[in-house]
């Protein structure tokens, strides 16, 4: 079988902090079979905003140029993609939304009658084909107010959404403010792990190893 990729996408401006940490762990915990790996950091990209031009609208492309097209080709070329980001000021970082917001501008195409009148804006089903089929959503914040988390978190699956990718696990979690704080939460780091490797049963890799157990026959392991 081909080696699975799988793209880590940090969010946050804040290397090292609770968001890189936790897809990270995440892929860490989708690492064990071989996988291969990448994490990339929004805020090392120079990514700019719509601009509004509506010329996606009649190719389905951007004409920007930028490095939104790195990412998206590495989304293209992921099997599975991990995205993670922060909560600010109850949204998004901008960094993230920068992204969405040129994925969003470049799915939609205009759609025409056989006289040539514009009809309708549809997806791009056939696009959504060549990207990741797998995806993961990390959404940490800061407050008590899970409502703040989950409506951050619906941004970053409406982004999967349009690209036509199925979300198999999300961590949304608050209380989360300095570097690190997310080391004193064990049981946090253990979800992103077990969550990783959840992502590869949802890859379908299978595992290399066997405990003796998994080697004896169905009768022996449930004799009637
Ligand atoms: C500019 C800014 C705005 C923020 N706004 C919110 C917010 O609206 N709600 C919230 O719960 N946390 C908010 N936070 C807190 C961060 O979500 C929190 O510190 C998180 O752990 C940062 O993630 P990181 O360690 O990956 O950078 C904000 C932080 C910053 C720097």
């Amino acid at each position: 079988m081909a080696k699975k990729n799988i793209l880590g996408i940090v969010g946050s401006p804040r290397k090292g902090g609770n968001t890189d940490i936790l897809v990270s762990e995440t892929l860490k915990g989708a690492g064990k079979q071989g996988a291969r790996q990448e994490k990339i950091y929004l805020s090392d990209l120079q990514i700019s905003p719509c601009k509004a031009c509506a010329k996606c609208i009649d190719t389905g492309k951007c004409v920007i140029e930028d490095d939104f097209h790195i990412v998206l080709e590495k989304i293209k070329e992921s099997d599975a993609i991990v995205l993670g980001s922060p909560v600010y000021c109850r949204t998004v970082t901008a960094q993230t939304k920068l992204l969405i917001d040129r994925i969003e501008a470049s799915q939609i195409i205009k759609s025409y009658t056989p006289d040539g009148r514009a009809r309708f804006l549809c997806r791009l089903k056939k696009y959504q084909k060549e990207y990741a089929k797998q995806g993961m959503v990390i959404c940490i914040g800061d407050s008590s107010s899970k409502d703040i988390l989950q409506q951050t978190a619906d941004i970053m699956h409406c982004f999967m959404r349009d690209l036509g990718i199925k979300v198999v696990g999300q961590i949304l979690e608050n209380k989360l403010s300095e570097i690190g704080d997310v080391y004193k939460n064990k049981p946090l780091l253990a979800q992103a792990k077990a969550m990783g490797k959840s992502l590869e049963r949802a890859m379908g890799i299978e595992p290399t190893t066997f405990c003796l157990a998994s080697r004896r026959s169905t009768a022996e392991l449930h004799p009637h």
